[in-house]
């Protein structure tokens, strides 16, 4: 599938060998089913998300849509430390991409076969940030996902492209603030040699800019 992505949105796929990724297909299992697991957020409105969640580095409240220093929608425990080899591995993808990120939070979600995500727009970081384009740098792992990217408003046509295992996506600049979401998982379409059903996405964010 050829990707016309316009300014600011870099696809870099099978960025990640196989080896790369089943490392971080093993890190991403021991986290969420670690002492802090993922769980599934319940949005404003009630409705519960179609994917298991978990914050690294600072947490995502679903009820509030603010980020926070311990999981105050779910269980009160503090969000883990983002480990520093994911730091460099969102400052690597992103300078693949041209740009730059010093990464200071993850969003890690696990989809299963009927895993989803509705359209939106990653707004929640600092004003700073978003002001100065700081890119959003996701990673994938295991099954294929269809992944839709759309325009600065909701209505905006939608362009499909399929994330696959090991691919890099990276949008900042003008493209910071342009809708996505995920319609459907492509079941058993993961790599082998990952032995994983389902898929885990990485979003990497920096909040403070302050970093920089
Ligand atoms: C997200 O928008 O937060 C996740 C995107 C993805 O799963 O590829
Ligand atoms: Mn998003």
């Amino acid at each position: 599938m050829q990707d016309d992505l316009g300014p600011g949105a870099v696809h870099l796929p099978r960025f990640l060998s196989i080896e790369r990724q089943r490392a971080l297909v093993d890190e991403c299992r021991a986290l969420v089913d670690g002492p802090v697991p993922a769980y599934v957020p319940i949005v404003r409105g009630g409705g519960r998300m179609h994917v298991r969640m978990l914050c690294l580095g600072r947490h995502w409240n679903g009820q509030t849509y603010k980020y926070e220093s311990t999981r105050a929608d779910y269980d009160h425990q503090p969000a883990p430390p983002l480990p520093p080899s994911f730091v460099a591995l969102a400052r690597e993808l992103a300078e693949a991409a041209g740009m730059t990120i010093d990464a200071d939070l993850c969003i890690l979600n696990y989809y299963d076969a009927d895993g989803r995500m509705g359209l939106h727009q990653d707004k929640d970081e600092s004003e700073p940030s978003l002001a100065a384009g700081l890119p959003v740098v996701s990673v994938s792992l295991g099954d294929t996902a269809r992944f839709l990217f759309g325009g600065l408003r909701r209505r905006d046509p939608v362009a499909a492209t399929l994330l696959e295992s090991g691919d890099g996506f990276v949008f900042g600049g003008p493209a910071r603030l342009r809708y996505h979401g995920v319609t459907r998982i492509i079941p058993n379409s993961a790599p082998r040699e990952l032995a994983l059903a389902g898929r885990f996405n990485l979003t990497f964010r920096q909040y403070d800019v302050n970093k920089l």
